[in-house]
């Protein structure tokens, strides 16, 4: 396994969320804490991933880029072999706990707000448990990169998975309950503040045309599939 990391030529952008050192649920402090515990819990993830890797349906002659990869489930969780992927995280400790990977996948450590590779490089883009720890800005940059990576082809996919309770009255319930607690721990518990990025994705210039609510067995998630639009030759660069 391969873990690379390259500095990008362009400006770093400013730090994210809480801004509170210690505090920012998305920090690399925070995730090189976590880093060693983290398998603990990958059970409550594997459904909304394997769900979320059916609706990505990556082929043989696909590359795949999964965005904060941390310890590489998704890249492990991949039933059918693209020809490449790429698991990108800025945390050191997540990408050492990732484990063996096949050769036609690589790491790289680097910040998907700018991530150090070309335009239109990926079939598939997967971002899973990454976007709920994400203030909306960062939310913004980091599709911004997604879409930037997408080949410019209707065809091309971007599948996110988030942390969700729904929205009939006791799911919302639930839903601000979970907030309240990750606002009150946002290090510990931050990554569990529901967030349907629709909206996201739609200003990101990507429309959603598969969206499953996955309320059990794991955490409760949700998980969208986001396309480029049809017809239109899209503008990398400018989301
Ligand atoms: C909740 S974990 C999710 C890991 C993995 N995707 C999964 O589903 O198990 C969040 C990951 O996002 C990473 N992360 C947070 N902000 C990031 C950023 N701006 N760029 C790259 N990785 C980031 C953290 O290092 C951590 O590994």
């Amino acid at each position: 396994m391969q873990v690379a990391s390259r500095r990008s030529v362009r400006a770093p952008r400013p730090a994210s969320v809480a801004g509170v050192a210690g505090t920012d649920p998305a920090s690399v402090r925070t995730w090189d804490r976590l880093a060693g515990s983290y398998g603990r819990q990958e059970r409550r993830e594997q459904h909304a991933v394997d769900t979320a890797l059916r609706l990505a349906d990556p082929g043989p002659r696909d590359t795949l880029v999964d965005l904060a990869t941390g310890t590489g489930l998704v890249l492990r969780r991949l039933a059918a072999r693209p020809a490449q992927a790429v698991g990108v995280d800025r945390s050191a400790a997540m990408l050492a706990h990732v484990g063996p990977l096949s050769d036609d996948t690589r790491l790289l450590r680097a910040d998907a707000r700018d991530v150090p590779l070309p335009d239109g490089h990926a079939d598939v883009v997967t971002i899973s448990y990454l976007l709920h720890l994400l203030s909306p800005a960062d939310r913004a940059a980091v599709l911004a990169e997604a879409r930037r990576l997408l080949r410019p082809d209707p065809a091309s996919r971007l599948v996110t998975v988030t942390v969700w309770t729904g929205r009939a009255p006791p799911a919302r319930l639930a839903g601000r309950v979970l907030a309240a607690a990750a606002a009150a721990r946002p290090a510990a518990l931050g990554g569990l503040r529901p967030l349907d990025p629709t909206a996201d994705l739609r200003a990101a210039g990507l429309h959603v045309d598969r969206r499953v609510e996955l309320p059990r067995r794991g955490y409760p998630s949700l998980v969208l599939r986001a396309r480029l639009p049809a017809g239109r030759t899209p503008d990398l660069r400018t989301p």
